[in-house]
C-alpha cells in the first residue's frame, strides 16, 4: 500500500526534522506506512567546490540568505503534479487546526524551510502557500515543519488508535478542552470533580461544555464566540 501522505522537506538540516518525527506517534505512523517522509537538501544540488548554498544580501544588511538556484533544484527533484508546496516563513499565514485538517486531505506536501535570514525572494512564487506557526522568530523553518507535520499526521485516519480522539478535542469546535483527570480519585488531598465520577454521561457532557466555555473565555477570549450584545442604534463616536 502507498502511504496515505507523502511529505518532502527541502532543507539544509534534515536531521532537525527527521529526529523529532522519529519518536512517539508520528514515528510509529512512519514505521506503519501512514506517512512517508523524504528530504531534498539544496547542498546536494550545488556544483561549486565549496557546495555554497548562501550569500550576502543585495543592498547590505546582516546575515546570509539562501541562494535561489540550489533551493530551486532541490524542489524540482521532489515536486510532482498535484504536490502542494508550502513555504515556511514568519511572514506566512498563521497555521491553525483548520489548515491542518485541509492539509491532511492531500497526497503530497512539500515544505520549503528557510534558514539564516531567509531565502531569495524569487523562490516565493514557487510556493502554493506560505505558513507561519506564530509571531516569534525561529532559526529556520525546520521546527515549524515539525509542528505542521505532527499536527497533520495525527489526523490521518488510522494513526490514532481511537479516531474519535480528534473529534471532540481542543480547537476542532473552536474551544479549549475541559480539564482531564485519571486515578487516583483523591491525590494529595485534591479531589476529581464529582461530575466526572458520577457515571452520568449527560451530566459529564454538560460539565465539560461549561468548563470548555469558561476556560476559553478566560484564557483565549479571541477564540470564544462573541457575546451576543444588543447593538446600539446610535453610532459610537
Ligand atoms: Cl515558519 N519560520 C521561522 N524562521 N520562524 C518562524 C516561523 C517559521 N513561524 C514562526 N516563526
Amino acid at each position: 500500500m502507498p502511504p496515505a501522505l507523502k511529505v518532502d522537506a527541502v532543507t539544509l538540516f534534515p536531521g532537525m526534522i527527521d529526529a523529532p518525527l522519529s519518536e512517539s506517534i508520528v514515528g510509529r505512523a512512519r514505521q506503519e506506512g501512514f506517512l512517508e517522509l523524504g528530504f531534498s537538501n539544496p547542498r546536494d544540488f550545488t556544483e561549486d567546490r565549496h557546495r555554497t548554498v548562501d550569500d550576502r544580501p543585495y543592498g547590505g544588511g546582516t546575515g546570509m540568505l539562501m541562494m535561489a538556484e540550489p533551493v530551486f533544484r532541490a524542489l524540482k527533484a521532489v515536486r510532482k503534479k498535484g504536490s502542494l508546496v508550502i513555504l515556511l516563513t514568519p511572514k506566512g499565514r498563521r497555521f491553525d487546526q483548520r489548515t491542518a485538517l485541509e492539509l491532511a486531505k492531500k497526497k503530497h506536501l512539500v515544505f520549503i524551510c528557510g534558514h539564516y535570514e531567509g531565502i531569495d525572494e524569487r523562490i516565493t512564487p514557487l510556493a502554493d502557500l506560505e505558513l507561519s506557526i506564530g509571531d516569534y522568530v525561529l532559526t529556520g523553518g525546520e521546527p515549524a515543519a515539525v509542528a505542521v507535520i505532527d499536527a497533520v499526521t495525527r489526523l490521518i485516519p488510522g494513526v490514532l488508535k481511537r479516531s474519535d480522539a480528534t473529534v471532540n478535542e481542543t480547537f476542532t469546535d473552536g474551544l479549549l478542552e475541559a480539564p482531564h483527570y485519571t486515578r487516583p480519585a483523591v491525590w494529595r488531598g485534591k479531589k476529581v470533580p464529582p461530575e466526572l465520577v458520577s457515571g452520568n454521561h449527560k451530566l459529564i457532557a454538560e460539565w465539560r461544555r461549561r468548563q470548555a466555555e469558561s476556560l476559553t473565555g478566560d484564557a483565549r477570549p479571541d477564540l470564544a464566540p462573541a457575546p451576543k450584545r444588543a447593538r446600539s442604534a446610535v453610532k459610537k463616536k
